[in-house]
């Protein structure tokens, strides 16, 4: 039967693949209107007020409440919320301060402002998938990279996931300041560090100090090599992660080498990084196939967990705003390919 003569049932498959290709379509276009605002891209950027609107239109997949606490201490600038989820049974919430001030496209061009603008949906996900997975951080030295104003996930891993400690971190000082507010308001600045990491910076030194290694290995004299920052390059490497988490980071082209290198050189030979990002046009599988090429086994999951899956599943049918290339978070799972002794 030639291609022509197939009849075309209106199958509720076929309706549901088509609505997928149309809202693939506009994804692609309103994902390359966002890109060129992110990386500074020369290009007029379009001015068609709704397409600008849309990137952001959905917020969250509602899988925690989202409730404004009223503080004395808010400014127009911020407020408190309390995000909160029961799971069988089992409380759970923090507290979270918002930045309300609105971005231009312009300031998102700068050093990186994104995490400013919202907790991103991958965020979401990844903070309630350690929820119900609550043993993967249990005595575990957990990294969050690229965190945002929030680093909910690594946040609520040290409030509830019993990790042995946790370290957050954004490339953005604004973001930065923000986690050491939340990280202080719910009780944790003892045991949960936050910090500013940029990744080009990080992947700099973490190549020096691999090669100093190396270096020293090879010169039994013990020669000690200083780093770009003046520090002795070995600690550096020292004391490395079991867990690193990283949600919706993976859009940025320039720096996915450094992103990777970051994540290869922190994370323990056992460890595990846990990295939650949309498709975001081809942006997710150039980050899987750089972190495959770099020694990772990277394992891509769709369906990681049945609530946020039926989520999706309900999004697609019911919302105009909801684009799965721009909004479902795909899990990849990284983990380091195990050596074979010599001999
Ligand atoms: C889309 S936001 C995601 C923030 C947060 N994970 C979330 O999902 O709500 C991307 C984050 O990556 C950070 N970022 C971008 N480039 C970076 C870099 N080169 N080094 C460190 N952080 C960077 C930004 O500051 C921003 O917070």
């Amino acid at each position: 039967m030639s291609e022509k003569n197939v009849l075309r049932l209106e199958t509720p498959t076929n309706i549901l693949e088509e609505k997928t290709e149309r809202k693939r379509n506009t994804a692609q276009r309103r994902w390359r209107i966002l890109a060129k605002a992110l990386t500074g891209s020369q290009e007029p950027i379009s001015t068609d007020a709704d397409d600008e609107v849309s990137v952001r239109r959905f917020t969250s997949f509602d899988l925690l409440e989202i409730d404004r606490l009223e503080d004395p201490r808010d400014d127009p600038d911020s407020g408190w919320y309390e995000y909160s989820a029961i799971l069988e049974n089992m409380p759970f919430s923090v507290q979270i301060r918002r930045l309300h001030k609105s971005f231009t496209a312009n300031e998102l061009i700068g050093f990186n402002n994104t995490g400013n603008v919202c907790v991103w949906p991958s965020e979401e996900c990844l903070a309630y998938y350690l929820l119900r997975n609550r043993e993967i951080c249990r005595n575990r030295r957990v990294l969050e990279l690229g965190g945002g104003m929030s680093c909910l996930a690594g946040v609520l891993a040290a409030k509830y996931c019993d990790p042995s400690d946790v370290t957050v971190t954004d490339g953005n000082v604004t973001s930065v300041d923000n986690v050491r507010c939340i990280v202080a308001r719910n009780g944790m600045a003892d045991f949960v560090d936050c910090r500013v990491v940029q990744w080009a910076k990080a992947a700099r030194a973490i190549r020096t100090a691999t090669q100093a290694r190396a270096f020293a290995h090879s010169h039994s004299n013990g020669l000690r090599v200083k780093s770009w920052s003046g520090n002795d390059t070995a600690s550096v490497l020292e004391n490395l992660y079991d867990v690193i988490l990283c949600a919706d980071c993976l859009f940025f082209d320039e720096a996915r080498s450094d992103l990777v290198e970051t994540i290869y050189g922190w994370l323990a030979n056992d460890g595990l990084a846990l990295v939650m990002a949309p498709r975001r046009g081809s942006t997710f599988k150039k980050f899987a196939e750089a972190a495959a090429k770099r020694g990772f086994i990277a394992r891509q999951i769709e369906r990681y967990d049945g609530k946020i899956w039926s989520r999706h599943l309900e999004l697609l049918e019911q919302s105009q705003e909801y684009c799965p290339d721009l909004h479902y978070p795909i899990l990849l799972e990284l983990t380091k390919q195990k050596r074979t002794p010599p001999g």
